[in-house]
């Protein structure tokens, strides 16, 4: 079976996970954030190297300001919490989006994980925080403008990018039954396949991760080829 090298996940559906129980949306995102960890065990343990997860996209600062600060606070309680463990199973935690909107204590948070597990060798977990596909365009431009580089091409830009050694994903997954792409990964997701499920983020489990790389082995992936 052919397995994806890189699984970008779109977590949808934690709000109305937690609405359906006639619970604060927090209580959802909390839920969600605690399927993480073996939903990283099972991606590891079926081959998959890299696993991007969206966390907090560039629009999401839009949500109340109770949301918005229970989310941050759930990110830097997951890194504390979850460090350790994430070393013990050798994953290396890696972040992409913009950072200079996050708190200088969750910044410091992200960038002691990445420290201390930069030699991992096992999966890449790729947690996406105000994140946004047309701010890391913009962001890569930005910089070839300041490069003062006039020959633009495909290799120039991605090279640009958040995580330019992070091939790009083979697979995209959304949950909730959201058929959209929701700004995340623009750039990289070009010829990536797409899976949607009606699952809730926080009742998705392995056997949902299974159904998915399955159905993306069952494809034809001809890249714009014949
Ligand atoms: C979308 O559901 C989900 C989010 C905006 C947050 C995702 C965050 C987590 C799962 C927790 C932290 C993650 C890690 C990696 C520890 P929604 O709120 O839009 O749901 P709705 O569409 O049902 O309202």
């Amino acid at each position: 079976m052919a397995v994806p090298e890189h699984v970008a996940i779109i977590m949808d559906g934690n709000g109305r996970w937690a609405t359906k129980r006639g619970l604060p949306r927090l209580a959802g995102h909390h839920k969600g954030a605690s399927i993480v960890e073996g939903i990283v065990r099972h991606a590891a343990d079926v081959g998959i190297k890299y696993l991007s997860l969206y966390a907090f996209s560039t629009e999401n600062w839009k949500r109340l300001s109770d949301e918005v600060s229970g989310l941050m606070s759930l990110l830097e309680r997951y890194i504390a919490e979850k460090l350790s463990a994430l070393k013990a199973n050798g994953v290396r935690l890696r972040f992409a989006g913009r950072k200079d909107r996050i708190s200088l204590r969750l910044r410091a948070a992200m960038e002691a994980a990445e420290a201390e597990t930069v030699d991992a060798g096992g999966l890449q977990l790729i947690v996406c925080i105000d994140y946004g596909g047309r701010q890391e365009i913009i962001d890569a431009v930005t910089a070839l403008v300041a490069d003062g580089v006039t020959d633009v091409t495909e290799e120039s830009i991605s090279k640009r990018m958040y995580l330019p050694d992070v091939p790009d994903p083979d697979l995209v997954i959304r949950t909730s039954g959201e058929l959209r792409v929701s700004n995340f990964l623009l750039w990289e997701s070009a010829y990536s396949e797409f899976y949607f499920t009606d699952t809730l983020w926080p009742d998705f489990d392995d056997a949902e991760l299974d159904k998915a790389v399955e159905s993306y082995s069952s494809r034809d992936r001809r890249k714009g080829g014949a």
